[in-house]
């Protein structure tokens, strides 16, 4: 399993890595350079264009009494009120197309598939949860046109022109789910990191959820940028994983899932058995000389950069409490960097599954 300090070469093959469950080295005490760090040296491109600054907390989190009117935060909106829940991510259409881009992405790594555990022919039903613009559950619907398919999120940001057998619920998935035990032959969840309060509940949820026989799979996606070249700590690159690291660990919904190797943990933990962990480098950019491995670093730096500031927002902002005029500077070097084609960076995405057994309640 790469180590975060030291990491593994991006294999030559597509063909994904099998781990053993092992944690990974946990994350070290973050070192995070104050954000003033930023505005003392000088960005080789600063691209003045970047929206979202001005009235960037300006306005505060004016919790509405409908999940359909969202909240605004940097000039951007995030969802309307359900209890306590908070995501972190924007929920508008410049966010949308970063995460249709993302998926795009998850397809290409996962060779084309949309999962991998060996799931059942004919499903009768399945959960998607976290499901975002919900363009998962509607291709596994068009795939799996006689299965039922739910897919849930805190924002109702999916589109209502859906296959009929594909249909979006709102549900916080940190209360206790409503589904009836044993309701679905696969759960999915994918990248949930940072928005999940209690993984160890989420997991037995699923799995009470999941009918026996039936999957489980979590994607996740370790924050820490990687390169085989070294990425510098004090980079806007190297910063960037520390600084979700330690926002994970002030929010209490930890960025970590795949540092701390916890999708296997707390599976394991909640009853799921036949646990199969595969661990996906994935290239940024196009520096891989591998026509596949170029395609795929275009799209994973396409969706990051489609929407940069979606992703630092509210993490940078809101819960590190940076000013706009920091952000605004670091996201200047981090745009530079991502597109520095030298610094050769690849991230990593663990996917894991696990069978609920026949024999379970
Ligand atoms: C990174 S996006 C991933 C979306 C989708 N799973 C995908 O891979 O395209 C995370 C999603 O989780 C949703 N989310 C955050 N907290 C949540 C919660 N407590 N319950 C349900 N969904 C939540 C967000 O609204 C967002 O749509």
């Amino acid at each position: 399993m790469p180590d975060p300090a030291k990491p593994a070469p991006l294999p030559e093959t597509d063909e994904a890595v099998d781990t053993a469950a092992e944690p990974s080295s946990s994350p070290a005490e973050a070192e995070i350079l104050p954000a003033s760090h930023w505005q003392q040296i000088e960005p080789e491109q600063f691209d003045d264009n970047d929206s979202g600054y001005s009235d960037m907390l300006s306005s505060t989190a004016s919790l509405s009494s409908t999940i359909l009117e969202y909240r605004t935060l940097h000039g951007r909106t995030y969802h309307g009120s359900i209890g306590n829940a908070e995501a972190w991510e924007p929920n508008d259409e410049a966010h949308a197309e970063s995460m249709d881009i993302h998926h795009h992405m998850c397809t290409l790594l996962l060779g084309g598939k949309l999962f991998l555990a060996p799931i059942a022919d004919n499903p009768e039903a399945l959960l998607d949860v976290g499901t975002g613009t919900g363009i998962w559950a509607i291709d596994f619907g068009d795939q799996y046109p006689n299965t039922e398919v739910i897919g849930t999120d805190l924002s109702p940001m999916q589109p209502t022109w859906v296959p009929p057998n594909v249909k979006f619920e709102i549900d916080d998935a940190n209360m206790d789910w409503t589904w009836a035990e044993n309701s679905f032959d696969f759960v999915h969840a994918r990248i949930l990191a940072g928005s999940i309060s209690d993984w160890q509940k989420f997991y037995c949820n699923a799995f009470r959820c999941c009918k026996p026989g039936g999957w489980m799979e979590s994607h996740e996606a370790s924050l820490l940028w990687r390169s085989d070249l070294g990425i510098r700590e004090e980079s806007a690159m190297g910063q960037w994983g520390k600084v979700f690291q330690e926002a994970g660990r002030k929010t209490g919904r930890t960025f970590s899932l795949v540092d701390e190797g916890l999708q296997q943990k707390y599976m394991e933990e909640a009853g799921f058995v036949d646990i199969v962990v595969k661990d996906l480098p994935c290239p940024s950019g196009d520096w891989p000389r591998d026509p596949e491995k170029k395609e795929l670093g275009l799209f994973a730096r396409l969706a990051l950069e489609s929407d940069i500031d979606g992703y630092i927002l509210y993490i940078w902002g809101s819960v590190m409490g940076w000013k706009p005029e920091e952000i605004k500077v670091y996201i200047a070097h981090l745009r530079r960097e991502v597109r520095d084609r030298s610094i050769q960076p690849w991230f990593l995405r663990r996917v894991v599954y696990g069978r609920k057994p026949e024999a379970a309640p």
